[in-house]
């Protein structure tokens, strides 16, 4: 059987001297979304950057496809086909859409990194907005040009920080069904969101984090049976 798309085991991290991560145990699957749920200050952002290398210092085990990465700078784990969009989205205001887009470089054997031509299919309104100044575009189009991105690296790993965050329910919408063309099309995902209502008809399972570390963990068909956990744990 394959190794997992991610499987992180007694995951510690450090910003200096700060203790953040305690010990954080979780896995995705090839394919699978997973949402990690949490309360502000959980700890969730810092597990998406302890497995980009972008913490202080890490301890522990993040295998991505069976490779151990927790000795590696981010730009080699990068190129373990992971693609990062973090919660301040990191649009370049004086470029323009388009340049944005064609900002990373895409990664070595990142063959399968979606076109431009397929990105514009798939997000028409950046298309429209390909010679738009990064500061002109709205939140919602700054938002899918973070994805769209991260998409033409050719990255398969997908870690997603709030990217529903502050947005309009028509664009939380567009970017639900952007998630679920992205699993149609064998990406895997992990998401990290404070918004349950987005997160939970999307995912195929949860964890939940708690003071830096995994507390709850179940799947979509248990979403019913979880919800008083979840109420205490998130006052969802
Ligand atoms: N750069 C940093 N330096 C020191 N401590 C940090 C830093 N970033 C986060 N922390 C601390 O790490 C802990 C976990 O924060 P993290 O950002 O991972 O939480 P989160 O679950 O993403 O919550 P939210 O996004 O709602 O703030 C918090 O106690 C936070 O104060
Ligand atoms: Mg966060």
């Amino acid at each position: 059987m394959a190794a997992p798309a991610l499987q992180i085991e007694g995951l510690h991290a450090w910003y200096g001297e700060s203790h953040v991560l305690h010990g954080v145990d979780l896995q995705v699957n090839h394919g699978e979304v997973v949402t990690l749920l949490g309360r502000n200050g959980a700890g969730r952002t810092s597990t998406l950057r302890a497995i980009m290398g972008l913490t202080g210092s890490r301890k522990g085990s993040i295998r991505v496809d069976g490779h151990e990465t927790v000795g590696l700078p981010t730009y080699r784990i990068a190129h373990h086909g992971i693609g990062y969009c973090p919660e301040e989205r990191g649009i370049f205001a004086s470029l323009s859409a388009e340049e944005n887009l064609l900002l990373p470089p895409v990664l070595k054997g990142g063959g399968q990194g979606m076109s431009v031509d397929e990105i514009y299919a798939m997000f028409p309104n950046l298309a429209e907005r390909r010679h738009s100044q990064g500061t002109r575009l709205s939140g919602g189009e700054q938002q899918m040009l973070a994805v769209a991105r991260i998409l033409r690296t050719g990255a398969r790993l997908l870690l997603l920080d709030e990217i529903s965050e502050g947005l309009a329910p028509v664009i939380v919408q567009a970017l639900a069904r952007m998630i679920v063309t992205l699993r149609a099309k064998g990406y895997t995902v992990l998401m990290v969101e404070q918004n349950f209502r987005f997160a939970a008809p999307l995912a195929d399972r949860f964890y939940v984090m708690e003071h830096g570390r995994v507390v709850e963990s179940f799947g979509a068909a248990e979403l019913d049976a979880k919800m008083p956990v979840l109420g205490e744990l998130l006052g969802v």
